[in-house]
């Protein structure tokens, strides 16, 4: 259990004991794969300082090394796409601000030997900001974050060269939306009347309509949508 446990309070007031890492690496390569898919996406709900989303970020720079080292610009530009895929909620401020500050470092890590002197500070800037909204302080079961309001996802699309696109959605609407285009929604593309369902051809489910949209920036500018 080393390491694997904070406090015995936060056991039983959170009931954090971490996974470790020989369980990690067992379950992730399950879904190897999607793991090694640059811009698959992973959310760990309950995710403390980040086990499996840290693996995951791990493996898919692997993946960005191996193929863009040689370019520092496209290293960059796939290394944000990698990070920008990872997800995670936990209630506990300090694991969110651990949790980021890991996947932060991987990142930088990963880059200072990748491509070593040619690392933009943007890159980086750019890097914290996208974890800062997807690490995020919340609850899990009522998909309501510490003030109460529902936690809201960015999604982050690459749409030409180094532009990204950024939409956000509602958990609990991303989480009843998720049913493969075999199921039965209601044939007028909404549901409760409030969400509007749109077939989504790259992950082949329905998604509810995004509540805000942004125009596409330079992903090292991505903070500039606020
Ligand atoms: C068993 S640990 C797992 C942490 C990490 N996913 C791992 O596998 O190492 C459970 C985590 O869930 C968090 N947690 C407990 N209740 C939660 C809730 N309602 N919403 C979000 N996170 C919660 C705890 O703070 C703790 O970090």
């Amino acid at each position: 259990m080393a390491g694997q446990v904070k406090s015995r309070q936060r056991v039983v007031d959170h009931g954090e004991v971490f996974t470790a890492e020989r369980e990690v690496n067992a379950m992730l390569d399950l879904v190897k794969a999607e793991t090694e898919r640059i811009e698959s996406r992973f959310l760990e709900p309950a995710c403390g300082n980040g086990n499996f989303i840290a693996e995951v970020l791990r493996r898919k720079l692997v993946v960005v090394s191996s193929r863009y080292r040689r370019s520092p610009a496209e290293y960059q530009r796939y290394a944000f796409v990698a990070v920008s895929s990872v997800y995670g909620v936990d209630i506990l401020e300090d694991n969110v601000e651990e949790c980021r500050d890991r996947l932060f470092a991987i990142v930088e890590k990963d880059a200072r030997s990748a491509i070593r002197g040619a690392v933009e500070q943007a890159f980086l800037d750019a890097v914290r900001y996208v974890l800062g909204k997807n690490i995020l302080c919340g609850d899990a079961l009522t998909l309501k974050d510490a003030d109460g309001e529902p936690i809201r996802f960015a999604e982050w699309s690459m749409v030409t060269g180094d532009l990204v696109k950024r939409r956000d959605f509602l958990l609990s609407e991303l989480l009843e939306g998720n049913v493969d285009k075999g199921q039965t929604l209601s044939l007028f593309g909404e549901k409760n009347n409030v969400i509007s369902w749109e077939f989504d051809e790259e992950t082949q489910a329905y998604l509810p309509s995004a509540v805000c949209e942004y125009p596409p920036v330079d992903y090292r500018e991505v903070g500039r949508n606020g």
